[in-house]
């Protein structure tokens, strides 16, 4: 059966500062599903970039001391960076000072202005620059003099200025209409609830061009305004396929993306503006956005202006990107907000990976290559312990394509890790060592079973822990083709005979 294609996206970053842990967090969990997609042989494209324009970028750089786009350059390879760092699989990185973009930019906006969507009139109101959003009135509060977004805490500015508006107005009822159809177009169920009663109290037309400042995609054929940065942004996701063209192969192959990871503070631009601005122009929604919640130090969320990051970056070169990307994943509730600490970073890299996964392939591999020259032929039937591991195992991966479906990947690491734990029990009770002499054939299906064991969960934990598992898929000699989910239709994944490698140490225990 073909496989559908996937295109995922993470946001594209402001490069505005040096990159923290949320958005790691973002790239991470886009990434563990390209990923994974990738593993159960879909075909899959995976973008992420920067969002280079608007007045916060073009602050930034003046407090640089740079022109914007040197700014850009700078930072942009930060970026670029960190998903070396994170260990990204992304298969291209935009910038939206990018030809490719500004082409696209401008087709879009040519087609909403041709579909009679844009009008020209005069915005007067809040708008913050370091969310780049625009606030109604009862969105405002007022703390010592000023004035601040109730939603984000941002401050706010007023601006009055000439502008073109979007008829957001006019498509109320067509996004409501869309929701319904659409069940699945914003995950959690919880965002969906928000933006549904958010859409209800009626929208209002958006003002998408700017003529108080200048860096940014220029109006086409009125170049007193600069494109509204969010309509220029969404828009990556378009050009990096390279629309307007929709003949060429990555539209056609990848177009409606299949899933945009995003993080709870950016879900009005993308599950409301976003499929307005599309449908709009007569372009296909996105087929998903996955909001996520907000990694908190204490109970703030994590930003460079609250001055409470925990840098990726050193947390990698310390503990190890593997362990990093693991604990974020498993630990941190994809749905509502987390907070993250070096100490429950050290307990879940000790109980999970060094404990219980690393645990299971050290204590294996170095058995098989001590006592059976790495070598283990399987002889017996599966004993009444063997089926139940097996039978067990089964129960724990049977929903793990539908949890993955709807992104639940909190629930499917647990059950993965339930595997490993399993698995070592069933070691422990089968005490395969005390067989040497007595009934070695037993013992090579103890061993046989144990590394099939240790082949599933390697190829189920791989999204997540890329480098480990990869390591020990190598040293268990199974070829990178053979590395997919095939085996959770009910296949085995090892032959009868197998030769293993030396497996060195995943991971060290944090004392
Ligand atoms: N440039 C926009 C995205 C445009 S997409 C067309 C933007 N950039 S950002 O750099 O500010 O944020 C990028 C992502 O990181 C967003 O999804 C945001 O939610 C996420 N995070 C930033 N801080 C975060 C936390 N503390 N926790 C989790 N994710 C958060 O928004």
């Amino acid at each position: 059966m073909k496989k559908n294609n996937f295109y995922i996206t993470t946001p594209i970053y402001y490069p505005s500062g040096n990159p923290h842990m949320g958005h790691a967090y973002s790239s991470i969990f886009a990434d563990v599903f390209a990923r994974y997609m990738r593993n159960d042989n879909h075909k899959v494209y995976f973008l992420t970039g920067t969002d280079e324009h608007g007045l916060k970028i073009q602050k930034a750089a003046e407090k640089d001391g740079l022109e914007p786009l040197k700014y850009c350059d700078k930072l942009s390879k930060v970026f670029m960076d960190l998903t070396n760092q994170l260990n990204l699989s992304n298969d291209d990185f935009i910038r939206t000072t990018e030809k490719r973009h500004y082409k696209s930019v401008n087709d879009l906006w040519n087609r909403l202005e041709k579909s009679g969507d844009i009008y020209l009139s005069k915005y007067k109101g809040w708008y913050s620059v370091s969310d780049e959003a625009y606030y109604n009135e009862d969105e405002i509060i007022e703390k010592n003099g000023k004035k601040f977004s109730t939603f984000s805490g941002s401050p706010v500015e007023w601006v009055e200025e000439e502008s073109f508006f979007f008829k957001l107005s006019n498509w109320t009822d067509k996004l409501l209409e869309f929701y319904y159809k659409n069940k699945n177009f914003i995950l959690p169920v919880s965002r969906r609830n928000e933006v549904i009663n958010f859409v209800k109290t009626g929208l209002k037309d958006l003002s998408i061009s700017r003529t108080s400042f200048t860096w940014g995609i220029k109006v086409p054929n009125n170049a007193k305004h600069v494109i509204y940065v969010w309509l220029d942004a969404l828009t990556n996701y378009l050009s990096a396929l390279n629309f307007p063209d929709e003949k060429n192969n990555l539209y056609k192959d990848f177009w409606p993306a299949s899933l945009h990871i995003i993080g709870k503070d950016i879900l009005r631009f993308h599950a409301i503006y976003w499929p307005a601005f599309l449908l709009a122009a007569g372009i296909q929604p996105p087929k998903r956005v996955f909001g996520h919640g907000w990694i908190l130090s204490g109970d703030e969320k994590m930003s460079k202006s609250k001055g409470n990051i925990l840098n990726p970056i050193e947390i990698i070169s310390t503990y190890g990107v593997d362990q990093l990307r693991y604990y974020l994943m498993k630990e941190v509730s994809h749905g509502s907000d987390g907070s993250i600490s070096l100490k429950n970073l050290e307990n879940c890299i000790n109980s999970d990976l060094a404990n219980n996964y690393g645990n299971l392939c050290q204590r294996i591999f170095s058995f098989v290559s001590n006592n059976c020259n790495g070598t283990i032929i399987k002889t017996l039937k599966e004993s009444k312990s063997d089926l139940n591991l097996i039978k067990e195992t089964q129960k724990l991966t049977k929903n793990l394509r539908t949890e993955m479906d709807t992104q639940n990947l909190n629930n499917y690491i647990k059950s993965v890790i339930n595997i490993s734990f399993l698995t070592n029990k069933y070691i422990n009770d089968e005490e395969p060592w005390k067989l040497k002499k007595e009934n070695i054939e037993k013992m090579n299906n103890i061993l046989h079973l144990s590394l099939e064991q240790i082949a599933k969960i390697s190829i189920l934990l791989n999204p997540i822990i890329p480098l480990s598992t990869s390591k020990v898929l190598d040293a268990l000699n199974i070829d990178k083709k053979s590395r997919n989910l095939s085996f959770l239709d009910g296949e085995n994944i090892l032959s009868k005979n197998v030769k293993i490698n030396n497996l060195k140490i995943l991971f060290k225990k944090i004392i």
